[in-house]
């Protein structure tokens, strides 16, 4: 466990960075701090690693003060990525990543094999490992800060706005990737944003600090997303509150129905009379489209024919999803596939609504609040 204890931070020129601030992040869980710019997060998380000493106040890693260790080892000990991954640019990539192994006395082919590895599990093909970190993209770059970062396989990892330099789109595979990675390694992460919505996918749990270095809320994301505990955090979590916390609801409860279905290569006589939207299923079941009312089908069905399904809901997942795909769809029938993109079924919005009021009505039945 990483315990934040009473700790404050004074800089000499006088600015109070942190706040006699308190918490502590679990094992092998990621915890986000968030919160505006100036709000005292990288200091709070340099404390960790003692880059910043605490003006009062202790930092522990299981239950020891971090004083207590040399710092340049308990530094070795603890991965840290930063903005623009901070890399060695006159080292390859391969390099960078083996530089901690090779700090720590591993041998240097032992530590080639260990970098080369790493680059293979954030996702980079191994020729990556000969360029230079100016000859990546900026994703490329974090993931490979990223693989720097695990290459000592530390307990703890502190990321300080890894993502924030990269377009959404990138961003967006970061942070899966690094759900991914956090499902199979199981470090304990304490994750730095100022982005409420990056905190809200990547945090267990959540601590929105506040100028000053005030800790204002510290919770799960869904707890953030229902009650936020004054108007500071209410702002800051921003709007759609309400359906945001619909990812936070699993569909497990959903029942897909049966639509009609046809595939692509049928023919007219293939087609069922209808009057509705018929679902157009490849060879491998997965949906490629739909096939608008009344259309006529000319010879076989081919994809050119079809109008672009809406997003797929995998089963189970969150209501936020399910209903995204009801909304998202030309025939508002959401379509409900199992894990490998196979067809299931299809939803309404009407049903997931249904299903959200069932569960409020369930919860203020028990004298909860919903
Ligand atoms: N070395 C320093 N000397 C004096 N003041 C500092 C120093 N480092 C940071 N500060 C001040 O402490 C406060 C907190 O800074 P910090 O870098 O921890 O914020 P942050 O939340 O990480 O912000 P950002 O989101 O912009 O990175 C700010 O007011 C900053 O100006
Ligand atoms: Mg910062």
């Amino acid at each position: 466990m990483l315990e934040f204890r009473s700790v404050r931070k004074q800089y000499e020129n006088g600015t109070v960075a942190v706040q006699e601030l308190s918490m502590s992040a679990e094992t092998g869980t990621i915890t986000v701090l968030v919160g505006p710019s100036g709000c005292g997060k990288t200091t709070l998380m340099r404390m960790v690693n003692r880059m910043i000493e605490p003006s009062s106040g202790a930092v522990l890693v299981d239950g020891t003060d971090v004083r207590e260790f040399d710092a340049a080892r308990l530094r070795r000990g603890i991965g840290y990525v930063i903005q623009q991954a901070g890399l060695f640019p006159h080292r390859t990539v391969l390099d960078n990543v083996a530089t901690v192994p090779l700090l720590s006395g591993c041998r240097r082919r032992e530590a080639r094999t260990r970098a080369a590895e790493l680059l293979d599990r954030v996702g980079l093909p191994a020729d990556l490992g000969r360029r230079y970190p100016a000859q990546l993209s900026g994703g490329q770059q974090q993931r490979v800060g990223v693989a720097r970062a695990l290459a000592a396989d530390p307990p703890v990892l502190l990321m300080d706005e890894p993502f924030s330099a990269v377009d959404p789109v990138v961003r967006a595979g970061l942070q899966d990737e690094l759900l991914r990675l956090q499902e199979e390694l199981g470090k304990t992460v304490l994750f730095v944003t100022h982005d409420i919505d990056e905190a809200i996918k990547l945090g267990e749990k959540v601590a929105v600090l506040r100028q000053g270095g005030h800790l204002a809320q510290y919770a799960e994301p869904d707890a953030l997303l229902a009650e936020p505990a004054d108007d500071f955090v209410t702002s800051f979590v921003g709007r759609d509150r309400g359906y945001r916390r619909l990812s936070f609801r699993d569909s497990r409860r959903l029942r897909p129905e049966a639509t009609d279905t046809v595939h692509i290569g049928d023919t007219s006589a293939d087609v069922p009379s209808r009057a509705g939207w018929v679902l157009v299923l490849d060879a491998h079941r997965r949906p490629r489209g739909w096939l608008p009312p009344e259309a006529a089908v000319d010879g076989q069905l081919t994809e050119d024919q079809l109008v672009a399904g809406g997003s797929l809901h995998v089963e189970g997942t969150s209501l936020r999803g399910a209903l995204d795909s009801a909304l998202s769809a030309p025939s508002g029938l959401g379509v409900v596939v199992d894990g490998d993109g196979g067809y299931v079924g299809v939803v309404t919005a009407r049903q997931v609504l249904d299903l959200i009021e069932e569960h409020r009505s369930s919860v203020t039945a028990e004298g909860v609040a919903p």
